[in-house]
C-alpha cells in the first residue's frame, strides 16, 4: 500500500485500542497491537480475521518497562522505524477522594499517566533520529474538566494533557507530531469488566455512600442508554494517523465537546448547583 506505517498501540484487548488495531491493520498498516495479558487476545484475533487483516500481537503492559523494551526491540529489528504511537492503554477508578487508598491513586497514575512516559521514554529516540513521527496520546474530555466522583482518573488524564501539551512543543523541534484525542463517554469495557472503583466505594459506613451508590447507578444507567459507536473514535484515530499536519487537540464529538465546554465556561457555582441536584435528590 501507499504510505504503509508502522504503528505501536497500546491497550488492544478491548474498547478503542482494539477497534483502532484491526481498523489499521485493514488498511494494510504493519500494526503492533499490544496488550498487558495475551490470554485475552482472542476478541482482536476474531476481530482481525473477519477482516481479513494482519497484525502482530505481543505482550506490553505500561507499568513494566521491560515488556515495553522487548515490543520496540523486536519493532527495532523487524522493520528499523516505528512511525506512529498511540498510547491508548487506561483505565478509570470512581470514588471519591477519602474512599481513595493512596495506593489506588498511585496506581491510576502508573497506567494513565506515567505508562504512556515509559512508552514514550523509548520510542521517542527512534522518532528523533530520523525526525520523524507521530505519537497520539488517548486523553478524554475528563483530562479538561473534572467531576466529583472520578477525580483520580481526572488527574491522571491532566496531567496526560500537560505532557502531552509540552511534548507537543518540544518535539516540533524534531519534527514529530504530538495529538491528543479527548473522547466523551463510549460504551466500552472501561465501564463495565474493568471498571475500577475504590476499596471503600461500597462501604456504607463511609460519608459518601450514599452519593457514592447513587452516581453509580446513574452512571451505569447512562452507559447503557449510550447511542455513541467507540469505532467512531477508532475512525478519528485513523483520521490522525493521515494526516501530515495534525492539530494538537481532537475532541471525538460534538456533543461532548459543548458538554466540555459548557463546564469550562458556566461558573462552577452553577455546575456546583447541577451536580447536587443529581446526587441530592431524593436524600
Ligand atoms: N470509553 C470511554 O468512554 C472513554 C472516554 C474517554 C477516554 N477513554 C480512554 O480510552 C482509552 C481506552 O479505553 P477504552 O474505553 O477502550 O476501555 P477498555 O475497553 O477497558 O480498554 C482499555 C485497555 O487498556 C488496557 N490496560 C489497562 N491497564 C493496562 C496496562 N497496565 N498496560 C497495558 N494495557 C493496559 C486494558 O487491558 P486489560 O484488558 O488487560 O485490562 C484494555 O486493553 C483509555 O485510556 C481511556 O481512559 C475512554
Amino acid at each position: 500500500m501507499d504510505n504503509q506505517k508502522v504503528i505501536l498501540i497500546t491497550g488492544c484487548s478491548s474498547g478503542f485500542g482494539l477497534l483502532t488495531a484491526v481498523r489499521l491493520a485493514g488498511k494494510g498498516h504493519l500494526v503492533w497491537a499490544t496488550m498487558r495479558d495475551l490470554t485475552r487476545k482472542q476478541s482482536l484475533e476474531n476481530e482481525l480475521a473477519k477482516r481479513n487483516a494482519q497484525a502482530v500481537i505481543r505482550e506490553l503492559d505500561v507499568t513494566k518497562p521491560f515488556t515495553i523494551k522487548n515490543v520496540i526491540e523486536e519493532i527495532q529489528k523487524t522493520h528499523g522505524i516505528i512511525d506512529v504511537l498511540i498510547n491508548n492503554a487506561g483505565y478509570g477508578i470512581g470514588g471519591f477522594f477519602e474512599d481513595l487508598s493512596e495506593e489506588e491513586i498511585r496506581s491510576q497514575m502508573e497506567v494513565n499517566f506515567f505508562g504512556v512516559q515509559n512508552v514514550c521514554r523509548e520510542v521517542i529516540p527512534l522518532m528523533r533520529k530520523r525526525s520523524r513521527g507521530k505519537i497520539i496520546n488517548i486523553s478524554s474530555i475528563a483530562g479538561q474538566v473534572a467531576s466529583p466522583c472520578l477525580g483520580a482518573y481526572n488527574v491522571s488524564k491532566w496531567a496526560l494533557e500537560a505532557f502531552s501539551e509540552s511534548l507537543y512543543f518540544e518535539l516540533a523541534l524534531f519534527g514529530i507530531s504530538v495529538c491528543i484525542v479527548e473522547p466523551g463517554s463510549y460504551p466500552t469495557n472501561i465501564f463495565t469488566q474493568n471498571a475500577h472503583y475504590a476499596g471503600n466505594f461500597d462501604n456504607a459506613q463511609s460519608p459518601y455512600f450514599l452519593f457514592s451508590q447513587k452516581l453509580k447507578n446513574l452512571a451505569q444507567n447512562n452507559t447503557k442508554k449510550l447511542k455513541r459507536d467507540p469505532d467512531d473514535v477508532a475512525r478519528l484515530i485513523e483520521d490522525i494517523v493521515n494526516n501530515s499536519k495534525p492539530r494538537l487537540r481532537y475532541v471525538s464529538d460534538l456533543s461532548s465537546w459543548s458538554r466540555m465546554i459548557a463546564q469550562k465556561i458556566l461558573p462552577p457555582r452553577l455546575v456546583l448547583y447541577i451536580f447536587r441536584k443529581i446526587v441530592d435528590a431524593d436524600k
